[in-house]
């Protein structure tokens, strides 16, 4: 890529750009997520109204390429980190936007006095790789447990 390429604070002016790259990203593999841009928009500025929340995108040349944000949480050993997201535009992708954008939320976090970093990703693939990298293990204590919701009774 020979444009510039910037690391900054996420901004919301931005999160229609958000929206967008957020939809594009997990409509790819391994998500195949059918989310709609409007929807994702919505998704990305509720976690940035959120007062606890950290983000940094990735400006290349004029363009939004790619962003991260997570919120933080106290606990009683300190406070934690949660990644929520992390996506690059895949017409930016594979060219070290990701490994920006980590290195700099992880030096940033450092910084903070965050205690710890945490994320949920996919269990097949290579992001477990990709993560590893930074030093993050699958948790041995806790699992992810969720359930489904039986779509409300609208007879009444
Ligand atoms: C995950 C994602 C953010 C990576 O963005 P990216 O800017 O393309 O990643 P980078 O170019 O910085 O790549 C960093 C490393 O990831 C790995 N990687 C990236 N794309 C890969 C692919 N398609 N297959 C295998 N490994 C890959 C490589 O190891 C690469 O390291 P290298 O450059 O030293 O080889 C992007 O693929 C994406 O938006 N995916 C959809 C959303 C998603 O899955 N987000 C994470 C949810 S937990």
């Amino acid at each position: 890529m020979n444009k510039e390429l910037r690391i900054k604070a996420c901004d919301i002016n931005h999160v229609e750009e958000y929206g967008r790259i957020y939809a594009a990203a997990f409509s790819g593999e391994p998500w195949c997520d059918p989310w709609k841009e409007a929807d994702a928009a919505i998704h990305v500025k509720e976690l940035l109204q959120c007062p606890q929340s950290y983000g940094l995108e990735c400006v290349v040349g004029d363009e939004v390429a790619g962003f991260l944000l997570g919120t933080s949480m106290l606990f009683h050993y300190g406070r934690t980190f949660e990644i929520n997201d992390l996506a690059v535009d895949p017409k930016f992708q594979g060219h070290g936007i990701a490994r920006r954008l980590m290195d700099q939320a992880m030096t940033d976090l450092k910084r903070q006095g965050i205690v710890g970093v945490h994320l949920i990703t996919a269990a097949d693939g290579w992001l477990k790789d990709f993560y590893g990298r930074y030093g993050f293990a699958k948790e041995e204590r806790v699992i992810l447990m969720g359930m489904e919701m039986d779509a409300p009774n609208t007879d009444n």
